[in-house]
């Protein structure tokens, strides 16, 4: 049974009118980067909690999670509304299986993310430990719009202080915009300018994929490239090339 605790909402950031984030206070237990806690809020006298990632460093107690407001959800809109100082209810102990210790040996560590799903990703890299073993990390990070990279600072300030070893990407479907790649993950895959942008192969001996979020692109990313680079889906009892988490 989860134990839940009260979180009190410190800080509120709105990206977009449907991406926002807020930071939290609340007496949790230690967690790893990549795992996610439970949040809710009672509506008319029933609980209502969903998953969310940690985006903060499991060593920063300032509690960060990304939202984006899914149309006529049931708790995403109302998260939206809190206000600094409101609170919210939150399992004291993380769950999920998406870090680092469930990832292989391998030289080149992929993550691919869409929309909030950058989230476990940045927890990690903002953490800092356990990337030694690894010498390429590439982030990408997918969105339909520009406007919705909400977290690019942070991602060019981790590119620099993780410099040659971390190269950022990101990709915009739905307008062309500077800097970034145009279209969806597994099409980039397939006419390899993802490889060609990074400056990296994509190969079964030296590559892991994480992908997170959108769970058509973690279905679609994952048979793409089964079938151009023969990688398959890592298990504990089977290893593999692929580690999935999927948001719905
Ligand atoms: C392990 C895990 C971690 C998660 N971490 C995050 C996170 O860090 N940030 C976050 O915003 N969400 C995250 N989610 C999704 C989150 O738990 C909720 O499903 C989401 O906030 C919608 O809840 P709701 O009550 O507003 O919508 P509901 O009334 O429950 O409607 C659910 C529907 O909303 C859509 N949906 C759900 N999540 C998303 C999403 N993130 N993007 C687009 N469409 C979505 C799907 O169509 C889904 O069927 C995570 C889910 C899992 C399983
Ligand atoms: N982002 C916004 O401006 C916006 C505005 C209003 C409401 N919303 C709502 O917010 C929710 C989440 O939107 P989101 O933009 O964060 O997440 P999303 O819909 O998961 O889109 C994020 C990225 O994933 C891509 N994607 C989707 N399916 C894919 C697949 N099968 N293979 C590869 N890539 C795939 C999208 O490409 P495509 O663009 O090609 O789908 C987009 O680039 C939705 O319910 C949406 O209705 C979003």
């Amino acid at each position: 049974m989860a134990n839940w605790v009260t979180g009190r909402v410190t800080e509120a950031k709105y990206w977009t009118d449907t991406l926002f984030s807020l930071i939290v206070d609340a007496p949790i237990r230690p967690f790893t980067a990549g795992q996610y806690a439970k949040l809710a809020l009672e509506v008319d006298g029933v609980r209502i909690a969903r998953a969310y990632s940690y985006v903060n460093a499991p060593s920063d107690n300032q509690l960060e999670f990304y939202f984006v407001i899914v149309p006529n959800g049931k708790l995403s809109p109302k998260l939206a509304n809190l206000q600094v100082g409101d609170t919210l209810q939150i399992t004291d102990e993380a769950a999920g299986f998406f870090v680092l210790d469930e990832i292989p040996e391998c030289k080149n560590l992929w993550m691919l993310s869409t929309g909030t799903a950058i989230g476990p990703f940045l927890s990690i890299l903002q953490e800092n430990k356990g990337l030694e073993r690894f010498d390429n990390i590439v982030l990408l990070h997918a969105v339909r719009y520009q406007k919705d990279l909400s977290y690019l600072p942070l991602m060019k300030q981790l590119e620099k202080s993780l410099a040659g070893k971390l190269r950022i990407v990101t990709v915009v479907s739905r307008e062309l915009a500077e800097g970034s790649l145009y279209g969806r993950v597994p099409a980039l895959i397939e006419n390899h300018q993802l490889e060609e942008f990074v400056g990296l192969p994509i190969d079964a001996e030296n590559c892991h994929i994480m992908l997170c979020g959108n769970p058509e692109m973690v279905r679609d990313t994952r048979d793409m490239l089964k079938n151009t680079h023969g990688l398959i889906k890592h298990l504990r009892r089977k290893p593999g090339h692929i580690t999935s988490e999927q948001y719905w």
